[in-house]
């Protein structure tokens, strides 16, 4: 192979307002390029820079980027500092009674904390847990849903040193128990159960579970926190209320400064093959992306309604509920539920009610309120909106001038934010009030990263030409390595033959247009190859999206005598799932849509069609099962992590 083939055509342009661009924080494409050439100058002297306004130091930093055993970096490896003061104490003197957090339950109750109140409560959680021995560097997994207590229970942790790994509360027990054991965990800490959607999810007796299945537990404690009261086992010995052991402990905890290099946590994300990656970040690096990013991307101003819909379960929960915007002193709603319950406008309805100005959600999630009620926005006032993301996948053409007209009412500039959990931030997206936005592109990288599309050998390709896309420096926020496994971490992320291990490898695929935009076509397993033409997953799932049919597809390829592999595709449709008639013509008519939008060469050679995808639990489609599936072959593969397990049935034979 040499390249991968780009044969998606967007002209659409959206250059900033006038009116943004003259408020944002990186004002005109001037003030970009100009912070770019800073970090072309002088790379260690720009992040120290940031390093030293952004962060508050208790021992400040001599050291900047040290590589002399790269690729395990470390930045500002000599300086102290504790993240949750950094998120807490330092806005206690400015802004005390400043709300940090508005609540949503899934019932629709409205709690409201201010930063005064939450840097109690994370102190009262924090002595609680030092009273029951746990230290610094000791492994505590949080399984909770998501409400204030998990932040509270993240920030207790990095308080005391203590590395959290937050496990996604619709995981199963045996997913809960291999990242326990893997974590080697003392603590666990859940609640009886998390409501969503109206259903009950017993937390408490799943962690129970997953206890039961290793007797050798490294588990001493188990914090409960009450959420609905409901009937649960509860060990004398092991257990202890969340609520018991906080409301006698003093609301003020001494943090526990540590090393920037100290992990703040491990978050396991699960590879298409093998067990899942325990992803280590460090305090002070991961810190400093978190908030230049806020910065640069949000726009954050003080008088921003934060909205991050994400979970505390996946990175951008991480980065974007829990750490950037509470540095930043930010108020942010926090919502326990689902986007569809108790009825689908419930998103536009939390915007209007708590007046969101900025909303960062996912393609997977816009996809699905476009299936279910694409006019619902224009029923609200959303009119407090003033800058939409979107993270997680690509983001089809259509579904992107769906959520800028519908949502944004034209506007809102989006910010297409490409980042993954190694690399704790943003890398790939526009400062909003400084680049001309193509729907579907992600735009340019964060001053400062140094990313390129490059071939099989390390090689740029010239734009026009996909390839794999890497990042040739090191950053301050990247992942520092995989929790027990330097040697994966250095074969999975720094390849020899891909850079000579100087480049970290995203594992995806992607190209620049002509203008030097930056288009992600999808993960590098993915890639088919038709007649010798590689293609990415991608464009050919945002030509199906594009026509007014289709809400939801996913292409794979089938092995094929001539061609080497077939185009299959997958599609969930607007309307109705399609009977007898039906499915020949609108397959008839999709296949001929492609071939028109695309070319011949992507025609999908079958199409089926679903009520849903395959989907984890991040919302990402599972391409690999769909491949198993076109094949005909029966799924032998670890499907713990998928959400809807059920549609497999639905897309296993040609839709009749
Ligand atoms: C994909 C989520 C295109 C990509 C923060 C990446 C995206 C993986 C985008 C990481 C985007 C994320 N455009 N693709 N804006 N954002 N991805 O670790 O394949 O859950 O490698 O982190 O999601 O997913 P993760």
């Amino acid at each position: 192979m040499s390249t991968i083939e780009s044969v998606l055509n967007e002209t659409r342009i959206f250059p900033p307002s006038s009116e943004f661009a003259r408020q944002a924080n990186i004002a005109g494409i001037q003030g970009y390029q100009a912070l770019c050439a800073e970090a072309e100058q002088d790379y260690q002297g720009f992040w120290a820079k940031r390093a030293n306004e952004l962060i508050l130091w208790h021992k400040p930093f001599t050291q900047v980027l040290d590589d002399s055993a790269a690729p395990f970096y470390k930045w500002f490896a000599d300086g102290k500092l504790n993240v949750s003061y950094n998120c807490l104490d330092r806005h206690l003197e400015t802004q005390a009674d400043k709300v940090a957090i508005i609540f949503e339950s899934d019932e629709g109750e409205v709690q409201r904390v201010t930063y005064r109140e939450l840097h109690q409560r994370v102190c009262q959680l924090a002595n609680a847990l030092r009273s029951h021995d746990i230290k610094k560097g000791d492994r505590v997994v949080i399984y909770m849903p998501m409400r204030i207590e998990a932040v509270v229970a993240m920030q207790a942790c990095a308080r005391i040193g203590a590395i959290h790994s937050v496990v996604f509360g619709g995981f199963s027990a045996k997913s809960l128990h291999e990242r326990i054991h893997d974590a080697g965990a003392v603590a666990v800490i859940t609640a009886d159960e998390q409501v969503r959607g109206g259903k009950h999810n017993p937390l408490k007796a799943t962690v129970d579970e997953a206890m039961r299945m290793n007797d050798t537990t490294s588990v001493q404690l188990i914090v409960v926190y009450r959420r609905t009261g409901g009937e649960i086992p509860f060990d004398a010995v092991r257990d202890v209320w969340w609520h018991d052991i906080t409301q006698d402990a003093s609301a003020e905890c001494e943090p526990e400064w540590v090393d920037a290099e100290h992990p703040l946590f491990t978050l396991y994300t699960s590879g298409s093959t093998g067990k899942p990656k325990g992803v280590q970040h460090s305090s002070a690096g991961y810190l400093l992306g978190a908030k230049v990013s806020m910065q640069w991307i949000f726009d954050y101003k003080l008088t921003d309604i934060f909205w991050c819909t994400a979970d505390v379960g996946w990175i951008t929960g991480h980065s974007y509920v829990t750490y950037g915007p509470l540095a930043m002193g930010a108020t942010q709603v926090i919502f326990e539920g689902i986007p569809t319950y108790p009825h689908a406008g419930r998103f536009w309805e939390i915007i209007q009610k708590h007046k969101v100005t900025t909303f960062y959600t996912a393609p997977t999630a816009i996809r699905s309120l476009i299936k279910l009620g694409g006019d619902l926005p224009a029923q609200y006032d959303l009119s407090s909106l003033r800058l939409l993301g979107s993270v997680g996948e690509p983001i089809n053409p259509e579904a992107w001038m769906w959520f800028y007209e519908k949502v944004g009412r034209s506007r809102c500039p989006i910010v297409d934010t490409w980042w993954q959990t190694e690399t704790g931030c943003h890398m790939i997206a526009p400062a909003p009030g400084a680049v001309a936005l193509k729907p579907g592109s992600c735009t340019f990288p964060l001053p400062g990263i140094f990313a390129a599309i490059v071939d099989e050998a390390g090689h740029d390709v010239e734009n026009g030409k996909g390839g794999f896309l890497v990042i040739k420096k090191p950053f301050p926020s990247q992942i520092r390595t995989l929790w027990g496994d330097p040697e994966r971490f250095k074969k999975a992320y720094f390849p020899e033959d891909i850079g000579h291990g100087q480049y970290y490898l995203a594992g995806d695929s992607a190209y620049r247009d002509k203008d030097g935009y930056f288009w992600i076509m999808g993960r590098i397993d993915d890639v088919l190859n038709v007649s010798g033409h590689r293609l990415g997953t991608m464009e050919i799932e945002s030509a199906l999206v594009a026509h007014p049919l289709v809400a939801e597809a996913a292409v794979v390829g089938k092995p094929h005598e001539i061609k080497g592999e077939a185009v299959i595709a997958f599609v969930v449709l607007k309307g109705k799932y399609p009977h007898g008639e039906e499915v020949v013509q609108i397959t008839d008519t999709l296949r001929d849509w492609v071939a028109k939008e695309i070319g011949p060469i992507a025609k999908p050679e079958e199409i089926r069609f679903g009520e849903n995808l395959p989907k984890t639990r991040s919302g990402k489609i599972m391409r690999r099962l769909l491949r198993t599936l076109a094949k005909g072959e029966e799924i032998t593969q670890d499907i713990s992590t998928l959400e809807n397990p059920a549609i497999l049935e639905q897309l296993k034979y040609p839709s009749k």
